[in-house]
């Protein structure tokens, strides 16, 4: 088995949006079918153990998600596709690396920051109030996850760069007090990739609740569509394709062709319900098949389990004799 050319970890919270699907898992999609990459994804379910404390709603997510890149193309065969808390080797290095970790390091994560901040605006004074350890040293399972499978890029969104840094400070500080095993990895982060705008035209998010999600009903998806705030121009009047949140979800799936046709058509005037209902034909397209497919996984959890317990199998051929070469390197015996 060969380290990961290309990583990255999926939370296991909330339905996957249209915003995901653009930003996120349609790239992801794509290099899971290259053959000369090797590429890692998994389910970051440990990470959810910070937030969420419902053990059933953990593993109904986890499963979700999983059913939903699958649906979506997601080449499991080709990628190594696993869940987190199947590779027992990741906490065990997390602890490893928590041993070497600078507490400033994490004093200084924004999320972390960002909470004792609020702490300290209010009257009560305790800046930790609410904050777990697990809270506090996320960064550091976030590293071991990345460093248990050496990978060299790690796609991911903006506000997870800082993470990718401090990955590389405790990758460096091991290779210094013992000997050089870890590579530095490398962050990636797509600005290509399409930044969906949602309902209100604000960037779709689920904490703004403008979104669209992939897998509601077509009924569902109709509806929300036809909610998108346009203005008020009439029917003939010319309008702004680049200033409209319908024309920015139309050009996110179509081509340059089909968007250079409907930029003509704004030009001339098309009027708001024609376009909304284009749109929702244009995107039911396309998340037809995805949706029955979804539907047919999550009806039977035990497929979706065993395509992640091979993938978790597949995983293990690295980490578990790197781990090995990890606690020789530090003094640990080894356990076999
Ligand atoms: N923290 C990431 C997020 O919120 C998810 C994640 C967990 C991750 N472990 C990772 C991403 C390792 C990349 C690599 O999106």
């Amino acid at each position: 088995m060969k380290n990961a050319d290309y990583l990255t970890g999926i939370t296991t919270s909330g339905t996957p949006h249209l915003g995901n699907y653009v930003g996120a898992i349609r790239p992801a999609v794509e290099t899971s079918k290259n053959k000369e990459l090797e590429s890692y994804y998994f389910l970051a379910d440990y990470h959810s153990l910070i937030k969420n404390h419902d053990p059933n709603l953990r593993k109904q997510s986890a499963l979700e998600i999983a059913a939903a890149w699958i649906a979506l193309g997601l080449d499991y065969e080709n990628c190594v596709f696993y869940r987190q808390s199947d590779i027992p080797e990741i906490p065990e290095l997390t602890w490893i690396l928590t041993s070497l970790t600078s507490k400033g390091l994490m004093n200084r994560a924004h999320a972390y920051k960002a909470l004792t901040a609020e702490n300290e605006g209010q009257e009560y004074k305790d800046p930790d109030k609410g904050i777990t350890m697990g809270l506090f040293s996320y960064p550091i399972l976030m590293a071991a996850d990345i460093l248990m499978f050496n990978a060299r890029k790690v796609p991911v969104g903006k506000d997870q760069v800082q993470h990718l840094e401090m990955t590389r400070d405790i990758a460096a500080k091991f290779n210094h007090v013992y000997k050089k095993l870890f590579i530095l990895p490398e962050v990636v982060v797509d600005d290509t990739s399409a930044v969906l705008s949602g309902l209100d035209g604000r960037k779709m998010s689920k904490s703004y609740h403008n979104f669209i999600p992939l897998f509601d009903t077509q009924k569902r998806l109709r509806k929300l569509i036809m909610k998108i705030k346009t203005n008020s121009l009439g029917p003939d009047e010319p309008k702004d394709p680049d200033t409209c949140t319908l024309f920015s979800i139309y050009k996110a799936f179509a081509s340059k062709s089909e968007t250079f046709a409907l930029t003509e058509r704004y030009k001339k005037g098309i009027a708001w319900g024609t376009m909304k209902q284009e749109l929702f034909e244009y995107i039911d397209e396309i998340l037809k098949n995805p949706r029955k497919e979804y539907e047919e996984l999550v009806k039977n959890p035990s497929d979706i389990d065993a395509i992640l317990k091979k993938g978790a199998i597949k995983a293990r051929e690295f980490s578990v004799p790197f781990l090995e070469k990890i606690r020789e390197t530090i003094g640990i015996q080894s356990i076999a």
